[in-house]
């Protein structure tokens, strides 16, 4: 068998090196539109970090792995291709800010439809709205040529960047949807076929082609509601004296809710929670449910109360105001594990510390520099980007960022910045010396110890007798 994928980026690349290890006797092409992703895909340095993922790559590529821009080879040899391309949230027209861009989608139905001359099994790997395979099969159907037949699967991707080659090696389930006819079942078994060279066949849920694009929004609006919930009590913990840890401790517990994704922090990033919960929203509201879309609309606003709320309590600690202060950001990826970005709680915490006045040092380990200038100043985020790479400076260590600092704010849980030489950092910072740690994964009372002011997220800490003489911080 013959496999092409279309769209080479954080699902596409693991998706077919995990594919190509496990399935010998497949050839797999991923092909891109961006030449440039493709040569970084062909080098030493691949275009994503993940874990695993370089050794997987290296073993397979040029195997049965290939990376390619011949589009059009690719699709013709091909009898199953995946269409994993970017789906990201409309930024003009008809549900702006909330409907799923299909546009990368359409052109990649498009191009098959030119291009092919024998049958194809059509995979939709991308995450769409409910009823998306309907506008594919129409594409292909209204270009088909004589002879040719098109099958139309939808195979949502669950991987979690950071993860995502464990994620692929030990998925919790693959979900194939299909249509309900002969055809339809034989097109399920021949995808179902691929995954079991690897996946034990009970792990593998065929549905019906709605119920599994459906399910893809709703597994990722219940993980993203989950945290938002969490994070919602974290403001309860803040100003009562609960410890958000010790809650969802002892609410995870309970074997109805369970213990995983209840960590509380600065918020949800990544390229898909806000983007999958619009996109549901969008649906919703098309489909006359306000109240359902009102519900899932709350998920995405406490995210963003919460990343307002985490800096403005650091604006607020440091005496309100950080104008020509220098703050150590450490962490830019919206998690750890990843050189991802894309909707970084970092890139709020940034913007508003910048916007009144502050200037920053930024260290990420896998984050490149010209990346987080292009956050930063993009006019989303900023009106004067000239004067935001001024106030900005990347560092690549994590001392020389927090040198001469009045506060250090942890925006990414990556494990390195457990150990690190705190005391060290406390001679080098100016004092009164403060971190925040919108991640809960420093020892804040080894902190305290060595001198630092500390703040973090669903536990309030003892607040200086100073800040109260200034009035800033209304006592409980
Ligand atoms: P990405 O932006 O990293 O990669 C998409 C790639 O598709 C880009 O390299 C782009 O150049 C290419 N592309 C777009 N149109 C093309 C065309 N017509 N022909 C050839 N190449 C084309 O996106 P990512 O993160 O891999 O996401 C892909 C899809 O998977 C999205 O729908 C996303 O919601 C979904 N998803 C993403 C996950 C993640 O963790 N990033 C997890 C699960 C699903």
């Amino acid at each position: 068998m013959k496999v092409c994928c279309i769209g080479a980026g954080y699902v596409g690349g693991p998706t077919c090196a995990v594919m190509a290890l496990k399935c010998p006797d497949i050839v797999i092409t991923l092909v891109d539109k961006s030449s440039e992703r493709i040569a970084q895909w062909n080098s030493d340095k691949l275009p994503i970090y993940e874990p695993g993922l370089d050794e997987v790559v290296k073993k397979c590529r040029n195997v049965n792995l290939f990376f390619s821009t011949d589009i059009e080879t690719a699709i013709k040899e091909a009898d199953l291709i995946f269409i994993s391309v970017n789906t990201p949230t409309k930024t003009c027209g008809n549900g702006k800010g909330r409907a799923a861009d299909l546009k990368y989608v359409e052109s990649a139905a498009r191009m098959i439809a030119e291009i092919a001359q024998s049958n194809k099994i059509v995979v939709e790997k991308s995450t769409v709205p409910v009823r998306a395979a309907e506008s594919i099969m129409h594409i292909l159907r209204a270009n088909q040529k004589p002879g040719i037949h098109y099958d139309i699967l939808s195979n949502p991707e669950f991987l979690a960047e950071g993860t995502a080659i464990n994620d692929l090696l030990n998925a919790d389930r693959v979900l194939i949807g299909g249509e309900e006819t002969p055809e339809g079942h034989q097109a399920v078994e021949k995808l179902s076929w691929i995954y079991e060279h690897w996946i034990p066949k009970q792990n593998i849920l065929t549905t019906n082609t709605w119920s599994s694009e459906l399910s893809k929004l709703a597994a990722n609006a219940f993980l993203a509601q989950r945290i938002s919930s969490i994070n919602s009590l974290s403001a309860v913990c803040e100003a009562t004296g609960a410890d958000v840890s010790e809650v969802a401790r002892a609410v995870g517990l309970d074997s109805r809710i369970g213990s995983k994704f209840l960590q509380a922090s600065v918020g949800f990033g990544g390229s898909c929670f806000q983007k999958d919960i619009l996109n549901l929203i969008y649906i919703c509201e098309n489909l006359n449910l306000p109240e359902v879309a009102a519900y899932w609309q709350q998920v995405i606003d406490m995210n963003e109360y919460q990343k307002r709320r985490f800096s403005q309590k650091i604006i607020e600690s440091l005496f309100n105001t950080v104008s020509d202060k220098r703050i150590a950001i450490l962490g830019f990826a919206f998690k750890k594990n990843t050189g991802d970005t894309r909707e970084t709680a970092a890139i709020t915490v940034c913007q508003t510390l910048l916007e009144e006045g502050a200037a920053l040092d930024i260290y990420d380990p896998k984050v490149e520099p010209e990346q987080i200038i292009d956050d930063l100043t993009h006019p989303s985020v900023t009106e004067s980007p000239e004067k935001v790479k001024k106030a900005v400076q990347i560092h690549s260590d994590p001392y020389s960022a927090v040198r001469a600092t009045h506060a250090l704010v942890i925006c990414t849980e990556w494990d390195e910045f457990v150990d690190l030489d705190f005391k060290r950092i406390y001679q080098s910072m100016m004092k009164p010396a403060y971190i925040f740690d919108g991640r809960k994964i420093l020892d804040h009372e080894r902190l305290q110890q060595i001198g630092f002011h500390v703040q973090t997220i669903g536990k309030k800490y003892q607040r200086t007798g100073l800040l109260r003489s200034w009035g800033i911080v209304p006592q409980l």
